[in-house]
């Protein structure tokens, strides 16, 4: 069945069509005008370049925002639950290029209770341990410490509390039951989780604007009708799609399959064998075949994920676009090149990492925002 898939926070099933999920969830898709404005303000990295990035909310009136002085604060997030894999970075990345571009604010949350209610078989002990891990990847990436606080719920959730309050009141069971699916097993830690997720959204009387998958859109339908009525405004959203697994273009990238999901941690030789032995190719049974009819980019991973993200030079994209489709390239050839990106990805990012524990307190606690934060009774 062509339509069967299934995009929800907890769950991506099956092969995703993007533009329904537009209709469906009642966003825009980013029309050519608006990535020419994004691209004005400064080199946009490949993932927005090529359209990764797909669709949005109020995405030109945050930049009309900004234009006008009114500036505007972005929010995005990871729920630990176990390591991070490349698809996890990707929001990341994208926040740090709002953030060195418009010189913005950037709010981190780290859940560290929503696995735990949304799933089973996890202890909050566990998920403990995965956060300190998270916060390092996060940190990597390289954001401005004065201006990005990282917070985790149960550590935080006196400021929280009382946004959180106001905004649940607000969300009824029809509602929640609606647009998460929840029903009569769901338990009452996770029915109230949402609050939580959006309480970030009402941090400061600018426009928040969140860089995330369309997986979480829920939350910010929620957010948005939410929002107006306790004085804010609507939280804006840039949404992207899903860095697939490497068994090919069905579900997304997922932790509980390592084996088939690039980890921040991998190392050289796990990223040689994962890609050599998992990764889904376009290609032909026999060299002579390939050769002779080429190859099929469009469903083959290592093109993708170099197309997505990992290739900045857009002409040897549409080089190797061509060349493997024509069979000119091979597939232990696309192979290698992917594997040569990946480490040189995470080769920068780990070296970036093995540095990140010296800043940790400067997110949590000592930062310019972060201690700002801290000092609020609360939040408004
Ligand atoms: P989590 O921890 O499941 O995922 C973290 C972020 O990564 C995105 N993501 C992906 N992006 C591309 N390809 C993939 N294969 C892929 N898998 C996950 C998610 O959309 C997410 O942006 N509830 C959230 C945590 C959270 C949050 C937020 C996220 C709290 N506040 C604000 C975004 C914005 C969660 O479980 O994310």
């Amino acid at each position: 069945m062509p339509d069967a898939f299934e995009v929800n926070p907890w769950e991506v099933k099956g092969i995703v069509d993007y533009d329904r999920l537009v209709r469906e969830f009642g966003t825009e898709k980013i029309e050519d005008f608006l990535y020419k404005k994004l691209f004005s303000y400064g080199k946009a990295p490949a993932s927005l370049r090529r359209k990764f990035w797909y669709s949005h909310r109020d995405l030109n009136m945050t930049l009309q925002d900004y234009d006008a002085g009114k500036g505007f604060y972005l929010y995005t997030g990871r729920a630990p639950s176990g390591p991070m894999h490349i698809g996890h970075i990707m929001p990341f990345t994208l926040a740090k290029w709002f953030q060195d571009t418009f010189d913005v604010n950037l709010y981190i949350e780290i859940p560290d209770d929503e696995k735990f209610l949304a799933k089973q078989g996890l202890t909050l002990e566990q998920i403990d341990e995965w956060v300190k891990n998270d916060i390092l990847d996060i940190i990597a990436v390289g954001f401005n410490p004065d201006k990005t606080f990282i917070f985790q719920d149960r550590e935080f959730i006196k400021q929280m509390y009382t946004p959180a309050c106001r905004i649940a009141k607000k969300i009824n069971f029809n509602l929640a039951k609606a647009v998460f699916g929840f029903g009569g097993s769901t338990n009452v830690g996770h029915m109230f989780y949402p609050a939580l997720q959006i309480v970030p959204c009402l941090f400061e009387k600018k426009r928040c604007l969140i860089p995330a998958a369309i997986d979480q859109d829920n939350y910010w339908r929620i957010a948005r009708d939410v929002a107006e009525g306790l004085g804010y405004h609507k939280p804006a959203q840039i949404h992207s799609k899903f860095i697939v697994p490497l068994t090919g273009m069905a579900g997304k990238m997922s932790s509980s399959e390592p084996h088939h999901a690039i980890l921040l941690s991998d190392d050289a030789n796990a990223v040689k064998e994962k890609v050599i032995k998992h990764a889904f190719s376009g290609g032909r049974t026999t060299l002579a075949e390939h050769r002779k009819l080429g190859g099929n980019p469009d469903v083959d991973v290592p093109y993708q994920w170099l197309a997505t993200f990992l290739e900045e030079d857009d002409a040897k994209v549409k080089k190797i676009y061509a060349d493997y489709k024509s069979g000119k390239l091979l597939t232990g050839e696309l192979k290698q090149m992917l594997i040569d990106k990946l480490n040189e990805f995470l080769d920068q990012h780990q070296k970036a990492r093995a540095k990140a524990h010296k800043l940790v307190d400067r997110f949590k606690y000592t930062g310019k925002l972060a201690k700002k934060m801290w000092e609020f009774e609360d939040i408004e």
